[in-house]
């Protein structure tokens, strides 16, 4: 054992600064039993001859096993995966139980679900250390598109691609553009303009839709819920509740602001196509960022919805 100045624990902090994506290698034991772990030490090494590499700690129990394997897959695990990362990254539990997985011609488990595989023979195995540094060859590839997981700083992430300034957008950056407000309210008149066309095309006011898709689903609403999401005040609110009752779109229960009001079938048809609607322009406005941009964008503006509400 070496002596070194490097205090372990620190040592482990320090390389955590590292993002990497999270992996699963998979090979079969000699009595056939499946054998996997989460390792995030995957790495690629050459591209001719094609060879990748990770590393196994000494300690882990399917270490031996790894060291003599012939074949093993790593599996590049997918944003949606960090519960299938937890499970292999437990030592000695049955990993595989309730998992999807096919065995390949080797016998070696390929998991279902993952980003990208490599299916590889064994090139070479080094000491380094208090790990076996595994070198595989690339037998074989399956490669899907869609966000990857990731580790950085102990925890699991997903990566956010930073989007290069778009050279048809005039942006004379000044102060303003670093402000939310001046982001938020940019954002939302360019998004909306579309939809509130196609929603008054429909027959609709902006404020009938809102009450309508606040109360889409069945949802009951009392009257203070419902001005807070609709942006309408209580004196007009109660001018657009009778006058969309008269209409059937809409019943109310109780008086004033003690009032329930629920949607009818009727008036969950009249924005049954603006949903739909919506999410189409959605898909527009967000771009390369998808759905994962756009679950990451929603989850921080209901924190910045729930950090002012008064
Ligand atoms: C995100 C993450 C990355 C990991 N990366 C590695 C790695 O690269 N090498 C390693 O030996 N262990 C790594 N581990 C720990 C192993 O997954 C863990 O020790 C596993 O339980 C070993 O299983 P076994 O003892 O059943 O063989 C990682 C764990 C996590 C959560």
């Amino acid at each position: 054992m070496g002596q070194t100045a490097i205090d372990s624990r620190i040592l482990r902090d320090a390389l955590s600064s590292f993002a990497t994506g999270v992996t699963i290698v998979t090979t079969v034991d000699q009595a056939g039993e499946p054998v996997g772990m989460t390792a995030s030490s995957f790495n690629s090494v050459s591209m001719d001859p094609p060879l990748i590499l990770w590393s196994v700690t000494k300690t882990a129990l399917s270490a031996p096993i790894f060291q003599q394997a012939k074949h093993f897959s790593v599996h590049v695990l997918a944003a949606d995966q960090m519960t299938l990362s937890n499970r292999f990254a437990r030592s000695g539990a049955d990993k595989f139980e309730g998992v999807d997985y096919q065995l390949d011609d080797q016998g070696v488990p390929l998991l279902s679900g993952a980003l990208t595989r490599f299916d590889c023979r064994t090139w070479s195995v080094y000491e380094g250390g208090d790990h076996w540094i595994i070198v595989g060859e690339v037998t074989n590839m399956e490669a899907n598109k869609g966000e990857g997981l990731v580790f950085s700083g102990g925890s699991y992430a997903t990566a956010t691609t930073i989007q290069p300034p778009n050279p048809d957008v005039q942006n004379d950056d000044g102060p303003i553009e670093d402000l939310l407000i001046y982001n938020l309210a940019r954002a939302y008149v360019q998004v909306s303009s579309k939809f509130h066309n196609a929603v008054e095309e429909s027959g609709l006011s902006i404020p009938q839709w809102r009450i309508l898709a606040s109360l889409h689903g069945g949802k009951a609403r009392n009257f203070a819920d419902l001005v807070a999401r609709t942006f309408v005040s209580p004196k007009k609110m109660h001018h657009l509740l009778a006058q969309m009752q008269k209409a059937g779109w809409l019943t109310v229960e109780g008086e004033n602001s003690a009032a329930m009001i629920t949607s009818t079938a009727q008036g969950q048809a009249q924005v049954e196509h603006l949903f739909e609607l919506g999410a189409e322009q959605e898909v527009v406005a967000l771009g390369e960022a998808g759905k994962p941009g756009q679950e990451r964008l929603i989850s921080l503006l209901r924190a910045v919805i729930a950090n002012t509400n008064e």
